[in-house]
């Protein structure tokens, strides 16, 4: 694994600086040091910060830009991130402004940064309670995955992250129920990590399909917000109280809304898609009484960055590989349709 991190650093980078999280594994640290020492003809240093969201604050941005500045990077270096989707999302903003770029690749730790934060490009930082509002576009260099990162991440974060897995499975007909029935239960045998890095891997990679055709999200990558209207509507509900959601759980029950809105919800895939998240990701147990209501989430949804004046845009799912967008949401119809899924999940004894 460190082995194909060293083919991929560039033999061309004066300096190499490896961004990293504290807390991860000491053993997978050295093997990778191991790597570097065998790749990088110039110097390589090591910067290591705290992880998770306090990093895409504006003032986390100085701490970086100084040690930018203190291991002389230039254009011609590399920074090499080595962490959650934080992580990637703030230091990827940071090298892609820094002397108007300097190179980054990623070797992503959290399953969610693994099959998604790190690809694509996108950079960014929170502004004022709001997510992403300052970044760019700006593809890494490569991004290098190895699931054994996922040994010392709870379990919870390690489930979040397969929402979005089951989002690429719907986006692409060629993943589609296979590669989720097809998915390998989580131990940490070499066999198992090796099959959850190659499975990650190819989910990722459907993503790049996509982003190569619109790296702007002009048109085609706004399917990837499949489920994401409601989910990041969730998530910032919870974000305010004292047990928040993680993304990747919000994204499930906003993938879940969608099922139910399908226009044959009885199919066979959504029925299978349904359990395969409710395995897979379970939902945190926020008792429904607490849930937020459709006013509430309607509100969240408004101030969407990606809607089109006073509309909420959405992305509508019609089966495997078959997404539409935009689907343009109107408040009433949102409002009754939410009651009815809110009322469905009562039913079904689900929280
Ligand atoms: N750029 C994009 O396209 C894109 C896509 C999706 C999400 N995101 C962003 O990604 C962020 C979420 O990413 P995330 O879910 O990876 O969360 P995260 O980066 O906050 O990491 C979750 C927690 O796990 C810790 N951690 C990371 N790796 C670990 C490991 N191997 N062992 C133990 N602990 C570890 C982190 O320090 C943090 O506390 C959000 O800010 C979101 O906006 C970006
Ligand atoms: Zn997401």
């Amino acid at each position: 694994m460190a082995h194909a991190l060293a083919q991929l650093l560039t033999a061309d980078a004066d300096r190499v600086l490896w961004v990293r999280e504290s807390g991860l594994a000491p053993e997978l640290l050295a093997e990778y040091a191991g790597a570097l020492n065998g790749a990088c003809p110039g110097r390589w240093d090591v910067l290591e910060l705290k992880g998770g969201e306090a990093l895409k604050r504006w003032d986390a941005m100085p701490h970086l830009f100084d040690a930018f500045q203190a291991h002389g990077l230039t254009r011609s270096s590399l920074v090499l991130t080595c962490g959650g989707g934080a992580l990637s999302d703030a230091v990827g903003l940071a090298a892609a402004v820094w002397k108007r770029g300097v190179r980054v690749a990623h070797m992503p730790t959290t399953s969610l940064a693994m099959v998604d934060a790190a690809w694509g490009g996108k950079t960014g930082i929170n502004w004022r309670g709001s997510k992403n509002q300052l970044g760019t576009f700006t593809l890494p260099e490569f991004v290098h995955l190895d699931a054994r990162w996922l040994v010392t991440l709870p379990d919870r974060e390690r489930r979040a992250g397969l929402a979005e897995v089951a989002k690429h499975a719907m986006l692409h007909a060629h993943l589609g129920q296979t590669h989720l029935e097809d998915w390998p239960a989580w131990d940490t045998s070499p066999d198992a990590l090796e099959a959850w890095t190659a499975k990650l891997e190819k989910s990722a990679r459907s993503k790049m399909s996509v982003v190569d055709a619109d790296l702007h999200e002009r048109d085609a990558r706004a399917q990837l917000n499949l489920g994401h209207t409601v989910g990041h509507a969730v998530e910032a509900h919870f974000a305010a109280t004292a047990h928040p959601w993680l993304h990747g759980e919000a994204v499930a029950l906003g993938l879940k809304f969608v099922l139910f809105q399908a226009q044959d919800r009885a199919a066979e895939a959504c029925l299978f898609l349904d359990r395969w998240l409710a395995t897979h990701v379970p939902l945190p147990d926020t008792p429904l009484a607490q849930w937020p209501d459709a006013e509430a989430l309607w509100s969240h949804m408004a101030h969407d960055k990606k809607n089109v004046a006073d509309q909420v845009v959405d992305v509508a799912w019609h089966g495997w590989g078959k997404a539409e967008w935009p689907v343009m949401l109107e408040k009433s119809a949102f409002e009754a349709t939410w009651a009815r899924f809110v009322r469905s999940l009562e039913d079904a004894g689900t929280t």
